[in-house]
C-alpha cells in the first residue's frame, strides 16, 4: 500500500516537474531568441535540458507536443514534397524614394483614407506555418508563391515558433525566419575553424538551413521567426492588420516589437528615416520597411496585381553593399569587342533583385584589388543599376582562392584579342557575340524600339540564319512561313514581331543613329546630331571639324562619326532602300525660354511625368541636372519637393511652379 502511494505521489511530482521545467525552458528560449535577453546561464539552461531529457526518457508516454527536447531535431526526410499554398504567398511592390512612396501614398488615397502599419523588412525567407487543433503539423518556404516546399521537421526546430497553441485552433500565419547577425558571425568562425566554406551572408545561411534534409543541422543553426500575416483574419473576426499582430502575439508567436501604426505617409516617412539611421544596431539584418495600409475592409477595397498585393509596398534601402563569394570569372564579349571579366557569384539579394553576376570592368580592377576566384567580396549596383564587385574579405580566405589571368584570345571567335588602354578587344568583325549584341542593341528601347524581340529570340534568329546584320530584321518578311513554323512562334508573335519592324522604319533619325552602334555615339549625342543635322545626308557629309563646333561634341565622337559614315556606306544607302526614314522628326523649333538652359526638376508634377518634362525640355534646346548648382537657370518644383528646392531658394534661383512650367512649354 505505502508503495503504491509513494509511486503515485512520486509519478505527480515527476510529472508536475517536468511541466515545470518545459515552462521554465520555453520560457528561456523566448527570452534568448525573441527578445535577445537571457536571463538564466548557458549551464541552468543545460542543466534543465538534462533533468528534463532524463524525465521523458523514463515515461515517453508523457512527452508533450511543446517541450522543448521536440526541437532538437533528429527527424532526416527523404525528399522535399511539394505543398499548394491555400492562399498564394505573395510577394512586395518595391518603392526606392520619397517620390515613389508619395505615388503609392497618392494612389492609395484615390481609393480609400489610409493608416499605415509600418514594419521591418526582415532580410530573411518567408514561411507559411499551419496548425490545426493549436498543433503546429505543417511548415512551407513560399517557393514561386503557388507552390513550395515542406520544410515542418526543420521548422520545429526554431525555438520562437510556439509547437503548441494555448487554443486549439486552426490557424496559418506566416513570417519570416532569419538568422541573427550574432548567431551567423559565431557559425562562421566555427566553419572557418573547421576549414569548411564560409557562408555569405544571414539571409542564405538561415535559407540553407531550412533546405537541409536532416533536421539537426537546422537544429544547431539559432534560427528565429517573425510572425507578420495572418492570411485568413475573417475567421477570428479581426478587422485591422494591427490588431492581427497583437492577435498572434497572444497565441505565442513572436511580432516585431518595432511595428508602429501611422496615421498618415508623413509619419511613414518618419518611421524610415529613424530606421535607415537605427538599422545597424538591431541584432539581425533588415532590407527595408514594409508599408501595410491597417484596415482589412481597405485592403480588400484596394485588392492585388497577379503578384503584389495593392495595399502594401516595400521601401527598399539605397545601394548597400552585400557580401557573396565569387565562383568563378567568366568573360563576355560586347557589342564593340570589348572583353569583360565578370564575376559568377552565389546569388545574393541586392536592392530588389537577385543579383549572380557582377562586372569586374577589367584586367586591371581585378588585379589592384586583389581579387581571386573563391573569394568573399562585396558587391554594390553601380549607378543602382550595374552590379559591380567592389572589394574583397582578405579575412574570410581559406587558402584555397585561385588567382585570376586574363585570357588572351577571344572566348567566342577564338581570334586574338587587341589591348588598348586598360581594356581587351576582339577585333574580328564576324565574331558571332559582336554581331548578335549589335543585333540587340539595334532594337534596343532607346533604338528602333522593335518591341517583341528579347535577346534570346534574336539570338536564335541568328544562329538559325535568319538574322545576321541590321538589314535583316527588314527582309524578314521573306520568311513569314517558315518563321510561323518555328516551334514557340504563332501566327500571332510572328505577325506582331513584323509588325514592330514595319513601323519602326517611321522612327526619328536619333534612334537609327543610336542604333548603329557607331562608337561614343550614346542616345543623347545621336539626337543632338540628328536636330542639328535634321537628316543622314548633311550628317554624312559633315566634316570633322564641322562636327567640333557643335556644343557637346568633341574629338573622339566627332573622328567616330566620320570614320563610321566612310566606312558605312554601303549600310546606310541599303537602309534608305528598305524605306528607313533617315530625317529628325521632332520639332526644331527652339525656345528662348528654354533653349541652353540648364532645368532642376524636383518634387511630383501632377499633369506630367518627370521623364515627359524632361524630354520636352529637352526638345526646347534645355538641359535638365540632377542637382542644383550656381550653374542651374530654374528650377522646377512640384509637390513635397526635396532639398533641391532649398537649395534654389538659397542660391536664388529662379523658381517655376508646374502651372508655370506648362504655361512657358
Ligand atoms: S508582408 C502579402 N511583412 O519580404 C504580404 N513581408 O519582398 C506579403 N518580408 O515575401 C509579405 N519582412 O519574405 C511582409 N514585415 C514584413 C516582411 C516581409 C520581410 C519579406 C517576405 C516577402 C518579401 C517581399
Amino acid at each position: 500500500m505505502f508503495n503504491v502511494i509513494h509511486d503515485i505521489l512520486y509519478m505527480v511530482i515527476n510529472m508536475d516537474r517536468m511541466n515545470e521545467l518545459i515552462e521554465l525552458i520555453n520560457k528561456a528560449n523566448y527570452e534568448y531568441y525573441a527578445l535577445d535577453r537571457p536571463t538564466i546561464t548557458d549551464q541552468e539552461y543545460d542543466r534543465y535540458m538534462q533533468e528534463l531529457i532524463k524525465i521523458e526518457e523514463k515515461h515517453p508516454d508523457w512527452i508533450r507536443d511543446d517541450s522543448p527536447t521536440r526541437r532538437v531535431g533528429g527527424e532526416v526526410i527523404e525528399e522535399f514534397k511539394k505543398i499548394v499554398h491555400e492562399k498564394p504567398m505573395l510577394s512586395l511592390s518595391n518603392v526606392f524614394n520619397e517620390e515613389e512612396i508619395r505615388l503609392f501614398d497618392n494612389r492609395i488615397k484615390k481609393e480609400v483614407i489610409p493608416n499605415y502599419v509600418c514594419e521591418l523588412k526582415i532580410d530573411g525567407l518567408s514561411v507559411s506555418l499551419l496548425y490545426k487543433n493549436g498543433k503546429l503539423v505543417r511548415g512551407a518556404t513560399r517557393g514561386d508563391g503557388i507552390a513550395g516546399e515542406d520544410i515542418t521537421h526543420n521548422v520545429k526546430t526554431i525555438k520562437t515558433i510556439p509547437l503548441v497553441l494555448p487554443k486549439p485552433i486552426d490557424i496559418e500565419v506566416r513570417g519570416e525566419i532569419y538568422m541573427s547577425k550574432k548567431s551567423f558571425n559565431k557559425l562562421n568562425e566555427i566553419r572557418k575553424a573547421n576549414g569548411e566554406e564560409l557562408l555569405a551572408n544571414p539571409r542564405n545561411a538561415a535559407a540553407g538551413s531550412v533546405r537541409q534534409l536532416d533536421s539537426k543541422i537546422a537544429a544547431s543553426r539559432n534560427l528565429a521567426c517573425f510572425i507578420y500575416h495572418l492570411p485568413n483574419p475573417e475567421e477570428f473576426g479581426i478587422k485591422t492588420h494591427y490588431e492581427s499582430l497583437q492577435f498572434m502575439k497572444d497565441l505565442g508567436f513572436d511580432i516585431n516589437p518595432n511595428i508602429e501604426l501611422l496615421k498618415d505617409i508623413d509619419e511613414v516617412l518618419k518611421y524610415i528615416a529613424k530606421w535607415t539611421e537605427k538599422r545597424n544596431d538591431l541584432p539581425y539584418e533588415i532590407d527595408g520597411i514594409v508599408i501595410k495600409t491597417n484596415d482589412f475592409s481597405q485592403q480588400a477595397k484596394l485588392g492585388f496585381t497577379s503578384k503584389y498585393p495593392k495595399w502594401a509596398t516595400a521601401y527598399k534601402f539605397p545601394a548597400l553593399e552585400v557580401l557573396t563569394k565569387l565562383k568563378d570569372i567568366k568573360f563576355t564579349v560586347g557589342r564593340t569587342g570589348q572583353v569583360t571579366p565578370n564575376a559568377v557569384l552565389e546569388p545574393v539579394r541586392l536592392m530588389g533583385s537577385v543579383i549572380s553576376r557582377a562586372t569586374l570592368h577589367n584586367e586591371d580592377y581585378v588585379l589592384t584589388k586583389h581579387i581571386k576566384i573563391g573569394d568573399i567580396v562585396a558587391i554594390r549596383k553601380a549607378g543602382d543599376v550595374i552590379p559591380e564587385v567592389v572589394s574583397v574579405k582578405k579575412d574570410r580566405r581559406t587558402g584555397d582562392e585561385q588567382d585570376f589571368k586574363m585570357i588572351t584570345e577571344c572566348p567566342i571567335c577564338g581570334s586574338k584579342l587587341v589591348k588598348k588602354d586598360t581594356s581587351y578587344y576582339c577585333v574580328n568583325d564576324d565574331c558571332d557575340k559582336k554581331k548578335i549584341e549589335n543585333l540587340i542593341h539595334f532594337v534596343s528601347r532607346d533604338a528602333m524600339y522593335i518591341d517583341g524581340f528579347g535577346d534570346r529570340i534574336i539570338e536564335d534568329f541568328y544562329n538559325m540564319g535568319y538574322l545576321n546584320n541590321i538589314i535583316d530584321f527588314y527582309e524578314l518578311y521573306k520568311y513569314k512561313e517558315e518563321l510561323m513554323e518555328l516551334e514557340g512562334f504563332g501566327s500571332k508573335s510572328i505577325n506582331n514581331l513584323l509588325d514592330s519592324i514595319e513601323n519602326s522604319k517611321q522612327n526619328s533619325l536619333e534612334r537609327l543613329l543610336f542604333g548603329l552602334g557607331i562608337r561614343y555615339v550614346g542616345n543623347k549625342t545621336a539626337k543632338i546630331l540628328a536636330k542639328y543635322y535634321g537628316n543622314i545626308d548633311n550628317l554624312m557629309q559633315a566634316s570633322y571639324e564641322e562636327l567640333l563646333d557643335i556644343k557637346d561634341i568633341g574629338e573622339v565622337i566627332a573622328r567616330s562619326v566620320v570614320d563610321y559614315f566612310t566606312n558605312n556606306k554601303q549600310l546606310i544607302f541599303s537602309l534608305k532602300e528598305h524605306g528607313i526614314n533617315m530625317s529628325y522628326l521632332g520639332k526644331i523649333t527652339v525656345n528662348d525660354n528654354f533653349n541652353k538652359k540648364t532645368f532642376v526638376l524636383t518634387g511630383t508634377l501632377s499633369n506630367i511625368t518627370r521623364n515627359e518634362a524632361k524630354e520636352k525640355i529637352e526638345e526646347l534646346g534645355g538641359n535638365v541636372s540632377g542637382s542644383v548648382s550656381k550653374k542651374t537657370d530654374v528650377v522646377i518644383v512640384g509637390e513635397n519637393p526635396g532639398s533641391k528646392y532649398d537649395d534654389a531658394l538659397k542660391l536664388g534661383i529662379t523658381i517655376w511652379n508646374e502651372e508655370e512650367f506648362l504655361s512657358q512649354l
